[in-house]
């Protein structure tokens, strides 16, 4: 089930991203101190398997984080949870999605290709010595 996360879903978050990138990145930080802080997550009988979160920048919806456990993919979650967010940007009044990936996280890069995301830009140095590829789409309700 794709459901919006709450306040009460960000420790369980902090514990997967711990799984997948060895730390919380922030996520509580980040969910507490913007209030256009949104979450959309994958939950099966009480356990949450992956979320995608995001918040407005510079007046487009910018898909910040997200991941879905391992055990838990290639079974449609993190597509399902990427359209779950749109859905709530476009909701939520905004017209276009950002997101950011790099050549360490391939899946993502191929399933923002897939649901017909345009690369608009890339930066070197992102993050430390990563490079970013920036991805960006016209939202559409659906
Ligand atoms: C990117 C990520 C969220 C994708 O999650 P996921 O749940 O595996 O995504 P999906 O299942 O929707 O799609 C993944 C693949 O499975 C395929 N798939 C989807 N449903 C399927 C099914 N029922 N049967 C078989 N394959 C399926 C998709 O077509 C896609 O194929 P591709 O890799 O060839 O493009 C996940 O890989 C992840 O957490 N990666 C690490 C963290 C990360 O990269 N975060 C983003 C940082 S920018």
């Amino acid at each position: 089930m794709i459901r919006q996360g709450s306040a009460e879903d960000i420790p369980k978050i902090e514990e997967i991203n711990k799984v997948v990138f060895g730390e919380p990145c922030g996520i509580a930080g980040r969910a507490g101190s913007r209030k256009d802080f949104r979450v959309s997550v994958a939950e099966e009988n009480g356990r949450i398997l992956g979320y995608v979160c995001g918040h407005e920048r510079k007046g487009k919806y910018y898909l910040w984080m997200g991941c879905v456990l391992p055990e838990a993919r290639n079974k449609g979650i993190g597509t399902a949870l990427l359209k779950h967010q749109m859905n709530v940007a476009v909701k939520a009044g905004y017209t276009r999605v950002f997101a950011k990936s790099s050549n360490k996280w391939k899946p993502m890069m191929r399933l923002l290709l897939k649901m017909g995301f345009d690369v608009i830009g890339y930066k070197a140095r992102e993050w430390g010595d990563e490079a970013a590829v920036w991805f960006e789409k016209v939202l559409q309700e659906g």
